[in-house]
């Protein structure tokens, strides 16, 4: 990921001196559902070190996944800047998020996330997209 992260701010530094690992500024998302919009994060500023375990504990649609989502780059915030060490993710594209989420993200999924009792066909299927995909697009 080519973006680097400009000077810090004060908060991403622990008291021991070590820079956060993940860093997010006034990150917000809004859900557009028509005329709703529903405010899932309000200007969320946190940062995460390395060797903490951190528990995230809210009421349901208090907004967990949504936060753990964007700093997982599986989902981008409305606003706001993510950062995970010198990389600003929020200013990344496709291909460098996937590579940070190849390298740098394992997820458990609250639903898992299998394929559940695919049809016969879908899986062959949706392999024969990507190899026909694969085949015509270098
Ligand atoms: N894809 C979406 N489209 C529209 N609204 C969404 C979407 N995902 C989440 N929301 C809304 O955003 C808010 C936060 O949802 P989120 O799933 O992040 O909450 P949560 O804290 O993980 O809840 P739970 O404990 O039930 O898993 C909720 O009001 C939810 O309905
Ligand atoms: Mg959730």
């Amino acid at each position: 990921m080519p973006a680097l992260r400009p000077p810090g701010p004060q908060e991403t530094i622990s008291a021991d001196g070590a820079a956060a690992v993940f860093h997010a500024h006034s990150g917000s998302k809004i859900y557009n559902m028509g005329e709703v919009e529903v405010h899932a994060l309000r200007a969320v500023t946190l940062d995460l070190y390395e060797g903490e375990f951190v528990v995230l504990l809210g009421p349901s649609g208090s907004g967990k996944s949504t936060l753990l989502n964007i700093l997982g780059a599986l989902d981008v915030p409305t606003s706001g800047e993510v950062y995970y060490r010198d990389h600003i993710l929020t200013k990344a594209n496709d291909a460098e998020l996937t590579r940070f989420r190849r390298e740098h993200v394992g997820f458990v999924f609250q639903f898992y996330n299998l394929i559940p009792r695919a049809h016969s066909t879908s899986v062959p299927a949706n392999w024969s997209w990507r190899f026909w995909k694969g085949s015509t697009t270098r």
